[in-house]
């Protein structure tokens, strides 16, 4: 693993998502929220996440296959698993690894807004704003990045890394 370059270190890491955390807390303060994980990518952002929340939390999970195992996006999107719980009136967060093209958020948010929820967030850990193709933004980011391919802390290449405590960059 010499070959990878340490973009974010889990401490820089765990300030932004404490910083995301209170964030949040503040603008949903008092109401209850669903934290809905893109996985795999997002699940060890949702679970850091949601210990920084000072709210009733409760969480849901949907997966969609974009990469395979490339490092490019075959601007497919194809829904591998649904919400178990209908969004209709709650407040839901999206919770994202990485908003790239931007095709896989645009996509989700559509279908979740069609349950009718109450309010609709979108947070994203990373954000490669000159690679979108959609016009989409997130409504809470963690770190703007440019066009480099990273890993770790939740993120893959076709499967590996994901559990490297840190953000690096795959060269
Ligand atoms: P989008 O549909 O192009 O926005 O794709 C977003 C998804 O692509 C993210 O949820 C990631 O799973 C994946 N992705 C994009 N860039 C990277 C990267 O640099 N490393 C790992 N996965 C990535
Ligand atoms: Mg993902």
């Amino acid at each position: 693993m010499s070959e990878l370059r340490t973009l974010f270190s889990r401490q820089q890491i765990a300030a932004r998502v404490a910083g995301l955390g209170q964030q949040i807390s503040m603008d949903f303060a008092g109401e209850s929220v669903v934290l809905v994980g893109v996985l795999k990518g997002a699940a060890i952002f949702l679970s850091d996440l949601a210990r920084q929340l000072d709210l009733d939390a409760t969480f849901d999970f949907i997966s969609v296959s974009s990469y395979g195992n490339q490092k490019k996006n075959s601007g497919e999107v194809k829904l591998l698993k649904d919400v178990d719980q209908s969004m209709q009136g709650k407040n839901v967060i999206l919770v994202e690894d990485i908003l790239d093209t931007g095709l896989t958020i645009s996509y989700l948010k559509d279908m979740i807004l069609a349950h009718h929820p109450k309010a609709f967030r979108i947070v994203a850990l990373l954000d490669k704003k000159c690679r979108r193709q959609q016009p989409i933004q997130a409504d809470y980011v963690g770190f703007e990045i440019s066009d480099e391919f990273v890993v770790g802390y939740g993120m893959d290449h076709a499967e590996r890394y994901r559990n490297l405590p840190d953000i690096c960059v795959l060269p």
